[in-house]
């Protein structure tokens, strides 16, 4: 009697535990949407501000930093948001040699897990756009010599490793099923990391931006608006209805080229500012609004694009703020979901609203009380008697 009691007493545990555990994972589970949180500012929120807010308030499931900052690493400890951090670009020839990259690990992401949910690492950002030889040829080395310390530290399973790249990798994109990577860089980097990507099973990271692409003419479809007449690839006969779709197409064409259709595809940046200098179209916070919200119910509609149907994609949104202190034109000053007083600049509907808050309460409170109701039931050992019970809070 003893015994059967303990034994049912376990079982309850472990089914409580799982179900604990569902309802946790259900709120992530499928939910792709980050935010790159750039600090190019002198007026931004401490990062456990930040790291409370994202974790809070948002339906944000992953960050993406630029750097290995301790603060930010630190404030997002005990989260559960997914963090990428990034080796800056200066760093990638130092990363070459196996001793450098166990430090680096040691220093930058040893200290933070598992507390922080360390996810990721970007070996630099956009390197190929530098156009700098010496960091372009140190690019997979780097990639490869650090994966080779995640494994020696036993972290491979934990972290992946990849880099972003700007739509300037490619040579051709229009139409989508002719992209490809520049000639050079496609055998001696694209190869290579492709490969490296693959034997890892680590994605492919792109930042497509149809704001840079788009013209007052081609408005409506960089926004998603259904009124865009749309694009036809006359020779896939494939017909777009946005511009997103197209840039993630034109990638996939070139990878495809390379043999490496099967290498999954991470959106690491894509956005729409809220302000610009006056000259432009479609730059206000209507627009950015616009872009955001559309791209968001695209990425995870499971449409997927004309060439990779029926799929989502992660999706990081640039970026968390607007960074008063970024060089270059207006727009680029102006990204931010929101401002540094952590009002959002525009509502894009990640804000958890209340009723989602009130059923997350709710939720606890259910599991509150189932959870002492089976305690109860299970000292007795009554089966009958937690049948009822669990009809009765359902
Ligand atoms: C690269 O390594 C050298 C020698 O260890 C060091 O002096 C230098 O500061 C490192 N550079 C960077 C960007 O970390
Ligand atoms: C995608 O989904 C649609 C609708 O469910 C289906 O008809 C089509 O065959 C699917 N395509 C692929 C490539 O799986």
């Amino acid at each position: 009697m003893e015994k059967a009691s303990t034994a049912f007493s376990a079982s309850i545990f472990t089914a409580i535990f799982l179900l604990v555990s569902t309802l946790y994972t259900q709120g992530v589970e499928g939910s792709i949407i980050g935010v790159n949180y750039g600090t190019v500012a002198n007026n931004l929120p401490p990062p456990e501000q930040v790291a409370r807010f994202l974790s809070e308030s948002t339906i944000i499931s992953s960050v993406r930093l630029f750097d290995t900052n301790a603060d930010i690493l630190r404030a997002f400890a005990h989260t559960g948001i997914a963090v990428t951090v990034t080796a800056t670009n200066d760093q990638i020839p130092n990363l070459t040699r196996i001793e450098f990259a166990q430090e680096w690990l040691k220093f930058n992401v040893r200290p933070y897990i598992p507390a922080t949910n360390i996810v990721r690492i970007f070996v630099g950002n956009e390197v190929i756009s530098t156009a700098n030889k010496l960091l372009i040829a140190s690019l997979v080395p780097a990639m490869e010599t650090l994966h080779t310390a995640l494994v020696g530290a036993s972290l491979d399973r934990r972290i992946k490793i990849s880099t972003p790249h700007s739509l300037g990798i490619l040579s051709d994109s229009s139409p989508p099923s002719t992209g490809k990577f520049r000639q050079g860089y496609d055998t001696h980097v694209l190869k290579p990391l492709l490969r490296f990507l693959r034997d890892t099973n680590s994605p492919f990271m792109i930042n497509p931006y149809p704001f840079f692409g788009s013209s007052p003419e081609t408005l409506d479809y960089a926004l998603f608006r259904p009124s865009s007449a749309g694009v036809l690839d006359e020779n896939t006969r494939l017909s777009y209805t946005n511009m997103l779709d197209a840039q993630l197409d034109s990638v996939f064409s070139a990878m495809k080229l390379l043999g490496f259709s099967d290498v999954e595809i991470v959106i690491s940046e894509t956005g729409w500012p809220s302000l610009g200098d006056s000259s432009q179209a479609g730059v206000d916070a209507e627009s950015a609004a616009e872009y955001n919200r559309n791209l968001m119910q695209h990425v995870t509609s499971g449409a997927g694009t004309p060439l990779m149907p029926n799929r989502t994609f992660e999706t990081y949104i640039f970026a968390l703020f607007n960074e008063d202190l970024k060089p270059g034109p207006t727009c680029e000053r102006n990204f931010g979901l929101f401002r540094p007083d952590m009002t959002p600049v525009y509502d894009i509907g990640i804000l958890r609203s209340t009723v989602a808050a009130a059923s997350k309460f709710h939720h606890a409170a259910y599991f509150s009380v189932l959870t002492i109701g089976l305690l109860i039931i299970s000292n007795h050992g009554d089966h009958n008697m937690l049948c009822e019970f669990l009809v009765i809070v359902n």
